[in-house]
């Protein structure tokens, strides 16, 4: 059982463990400036949401992330990045599935690098459609431009 809610202060011992992560440092790494992210993302925005992803005891699971959010064409892109010691049980599936509910009637783009394979699949899960590939797309945490697909998903 997950719960979505805002970050906070308290978060932010979990947060470095996250960001500290080799997989996230490659695949999603984390900010500069912790405290100035932390302090930005507690508050939601009118183009951007970020939430904590926490369990029964209110601990840090991860985040996740609508951003680029555009209410006039409702396009937004989505992010995610979860804590190592949660992976693997279906943490970051369900927490992008609680953050599309929360904002309905977006179409929505996931983009990943095409070795993320994790990615993939919570897309396929989330209803999420195919992948399109887009060639040295975007330069990860390793300083090389990658493959990647871009899922949409489409809330009419
Ligand atoms: C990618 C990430 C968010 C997945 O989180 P998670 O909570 O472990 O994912 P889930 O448990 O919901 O699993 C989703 C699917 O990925 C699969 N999966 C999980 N870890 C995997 C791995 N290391 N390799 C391959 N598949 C994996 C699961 O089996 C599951 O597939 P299924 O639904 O077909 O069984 C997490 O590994 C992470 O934070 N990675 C670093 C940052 C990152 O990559 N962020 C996303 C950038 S787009």
């Amino acid at each position: 059982m997950i719960t979505l809610r805002l970050l906070r202060s308290t978060d932010r011992p979990a947060l470095v463990e996250l960001f500290d992560d080799p997989a996230t440092r490659l695949w999603n790494p984390g900010p500069d400036d912790l405290d100035t992210w932390l302090g930005q993302m507690s508050v939601p925005a009118p183009d951007h949401r970020t939430w904590a992803v926490t369990d029964d005891h209110d601990r840090l699971l991860g985040v996740v992330s609508l951003f680029d959010l555009d209410p006039v064409a409702r396009t937004a892109e989505i992010g995610f990045r979860v804590h190592p010691a949660a992976r693997g049980r279906g943490v970051a599936t369900a927490a992008v599935s609680v953050a599309l509910a929360a904002q309905p009637g977006l179409t929505v783009r996931l983009l990943h690098a095409v070795e993320n394979t994790a990615s993939c699949r919570v897309a396929g899960a989330c209803g999420f459609g195919p992948p399109e590939l887009l060639p040295a797309n975007w330069t990860y945490g390793d300083g090389r431009r990658h493959d990647e697909h871009r899922h949409l998903r489409y809330d009419d």
